[in-house]
């Protein structure tokens, strides 16, 4: 089927969205490639995330470490802290043991293969795909929600979702063309986030309107059909919320493994159906009149906000203390900033 990759990628020259970390056909068309970097930084993440949050946070990136070695070599904590708000942490995590791997076994220089790209720690199916088509034109089947939902419409399949994510990679599998695969993966995520949307197709916009099933079937609006999700349950925990007199914030560095792994934020118990109280040390704590509430991939989660204000020379149990000038609430997840968003909405009301 030539036709129909032809037909995208002629709209794709003309309706390409710019992104940073983009190369646009015109230029890919007299030879320039992307920065493969670049690339890989923002197909991480992508996941999970939208295009319009994602670029801020890809310029701090490339600001601050412009190079994987330069990844490489930073400190673990100021990536969690530069990643903090993205959400999905073990990304960041994996993240830094990518580029440490490129830099040790390949000497800092991506390799070219979906199948060389793959054996990298972090790098998923869909990340080997996407960095070797878009990064080096090599013809790999990308397949994200986007382009799920591109191929379910073009070929009218009903049956739902997860079960049918084989299916639907088979169906892209024959369409990825051996000619500009890069832009070729591109133009369908590009066509799924802004014609083939999930409410209100533009169908007479689109380059496929003529073959697309589900468009002469009317049921586009309808697909992609997905199994419906259990329900999330809720879980709760109490953050503790210590100060000392010289305004000094109690933190603590998550562990690597589990939730919000590796990031910094207030001590809290565990988060479960009933927590049973852990502070970080003994003191007078008041708990707020308000909680702080975060969804997660699988749970809510209920915060109550224990606060206490501590002597300098305090002992504590767990954690370690941030000066105020060093306290800056946007290295925190955004659960532990929602909680910081009370305590702080507390102290201004007092
Ligand atoms: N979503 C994930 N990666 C993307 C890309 N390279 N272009 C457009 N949307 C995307």
């Amino acid at each position: 089927m030539r036709e129909l990759p032809e037909a995208i990628l002629a709209w794709y020259d003309v309706h390409a969205r710019d992104m940073p970390w983009r190369t646009p056909p015109a230029d890919r068309k007299r030879g320039k490639m992307p920065d493969p970097y670049a690339v890989w930084l923002s197909e991480v993440m992508l996941q999970q995330t939208t295009v319009a949050a994602v670029r801020e946070y890809h310029n701090k990136f490339m600001a601050l470490w412009p190079t994987v070695a330069g990844l490489a070599a930073a400190d673990d904590a100021d990536v969690m802290a530069a990643w903090a708000g993205l959400g999905y942490y073990a990304r960041a995590r994996n993240l830094l043991k990518c580029a440490r791997a490129i830099v040790a076994d390949y000497d800092g220089v991506f390799p070219h293969s979906n199948d060389a790209l793959l054996k990298l720690p972090g790098i998923g199916p869909y990340t080997a795909a996407a960095v070797s088509a878009i990064a080096f034109d090599e013809p790999s089947v990308v397949v994200d929600g986007n382009v799920e939902r591109v191929m379910a419409r073009l070929h009218d399949v009903h049956d739902p979702l997860p079960a049918s994510k084989p299916q639907l990679t088979a169906l892209a599998a024959t369409l990825t063309p051996q000619t500009r695969p890069g832009d070729y993966a591109q133009a369908v995520m590009d066509l799924g986030a802004t014609i083939c949307t999930p409410r209100n197709p533009a169908c007479a916009l689109c380059p496929w309107h003529d073959p697309c099933a589900a468009r002469i079937a009317r049921t586009a609006a309808e697909l992609p059909k997905k199994t419906p999700k259990k329900k999330v349950p809720t879980r709760k925990g109490i953050a503790y919320v210590a100060r000392r007199a010289d305004g000094a914030w109690l933190l603590e560095t998550r562990p690597e493994s589990g939730l919000l792994g590796g990031m910094l934020g207030f001590p809290t118990t565990d988060w479960t159906d009933d927590p049973t109280p852990n502070p970080p040390l003994q003191a007078e704590w008041q708990t707020l009149n308000t909680q702080a509430r975060h969804t997660f991939t699988h749970f809510h989660l209920e915060l109550v906000i224990q606060m206490a204000i501590i002597a300098n020379d305090a002992q504590i149990d767990r954690g370690h203390f941030v000066a105020e000038a060093d306290f800056d609430p946007k290295s925190l997840p955004t659960a532990m900033r929602k909680v910081h968003a009370q305590i702080a909405a507390t102290l201004r009301h007092d």
